[in-house]
């Protein structure tokens, strides 16, 4: 069965292989690697060289296709499924998408129809970043300053991104913005990834570390914070890598409105209020020094004990907007119960 070509920021699927863009070596390098196998791509998941829970979850789903090209029978698909599944905790997209792919399994679809819907899914996100970066952008004025954390543009979805699409969206209509890019302790998402992004879209911007936004709001040189998320609750709360929390009680503090930027693929269902989202730890080599293309280094004795949870939860009430693909969501909308009523809307499930 002929699987065709996928092309995106961060991922490819090329010739019948899956390519994926180190991420762990930009800005640095930019190298594609060949992903050999499952475990080869969980180790990727894991490793943050897939990362930004849209990607992460879209690289899953086209896994399955390639396999599911490949002529792999039910018992095969469902064991990929599974083992995917497990593969990064918080971000729910790939829980969304597999818990999919695996109803339609069970329903009896064949792998023609199973490559027809992974396609549309990779697709799908696409659209979906298209239409968050039209909604979030009409609230951008001319001249805007806007402070954004990790990484939220392309190499975290398929299309142009969650938070860092609207970003990007609102340079490309002429408003002369800048943009606050926080580095993003520990793993730097922001220094490495967003300021090698906006640069290469030639957005303006200005590179800081995480503890310097409170001075930058407090000087009124903050109009919005705009954030990605990995999971959203029912209620709203939801989850972003870890600092997010932080810049959402200075926004609330500093009277800077506060976004948060999610294709309805980041909505769970399931989740009612944010302390039932699952925190993934990591390493505390992570929090201890830092690694990448320009080598190793570690500031603390290697041997300090270290705390190190990936993400936080923002409380719904610290929210000033949802901005979806399907609109922006306040408060009352929330608490009126529509972020359950978007995903039911789900498109690729159609
Ligand atoms: O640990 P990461 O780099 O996968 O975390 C990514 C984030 O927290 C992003 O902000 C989030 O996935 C939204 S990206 C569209």
């Amino acid at each position: 069965m002929e699987m065709h070509d996928l092309v995106s920021t961060g991922l490819r699927y090329q010739r019948g292989e899956l390519h994926v863009l180190d991420q762990r070596r930009l800005p640095g390098e930019e190298h594609w690697h060949v992903c050999e196998d499952i475990d080869d791509l969980v180790c990727l998941i894991r490793g943050l060289a897939i990362r930004g829970a849209p990607l992460i979850g879209v690289a899953a789903v086209v896994w399955i296709a390639h396999r599911a090209a490949q002529g792999d029978d039910v018992a095969a698909l469902t064991a990929a499924i599974a083992t995917l599944r497990a593969s990064r905790p918080t971000a729910v997209n790939l829980m969304n998408y597999l818990d999919y792919l695996q109803a339609e399994l069970d329903s009896g679809i064949g792998n023609e129809a199973m490559l027809d819907k992974c396609i549309a899914i990779f697709e799908e996100d696409v659209m979906l970043c298209e239409a968050m970066s039209e909604n979030g952008a009409a609230l951008v004025n001319d001249g805007d300053s806007i402070l954004t954390h990790c990484n939220t543009g392309g190499l975290a979805t398929v299309g142009v991104g969650t938070a860092l699409g609207v970003i990007t969206r609102a340079h490309q209509q002429g408003k002369g913005i800048r943009v606050w890019v926080d580095e993003t302790r520990p793993l730097l998402q922001g220094g490495r990834l967003t300021a090698w992004e906006l640069g290469k879209a030639g957005v303006p911007y200005q590179l800081i570390c995480d503890s310097m936004a409170a001075g930058l709001m407090a000087k009124g040189e903050v109009d919005h914070v705009m954030v990605g998320s990995d999971r959203i609750a029912v209620n709203g709360d939801f989850a972003n890598k870890i600092g997010t929390y932080s810049l959402a009680v200075l926004a609330k503090h500093h009277d800077v409105p506060f976004y948060v930027v999610a294709p309805r693929t980041t909505i769970d269902p399931d989740c009612a209020s944010g302390d039932l989202i699952p925190i993934e730890q990591r390493d505390a080599a992570e929090v201890r020094g830092a690694n990448g293309s320009f080598g190793d280094c570690c500031w603390a004795p290697v041997d300090a004990p270290a705390y190190n949870p990936a993400f936080d939860v923002t409380p719904a009430a610290l929210v000033t907007g949802w901005i979806l693909d399907s609109g922006i969501y306040d408060q009352q909308d929330v608490a009126d119960g529509e972020l359950a009523k978007v995903y039911s809307q789900l498109k690729g499930s159609n």
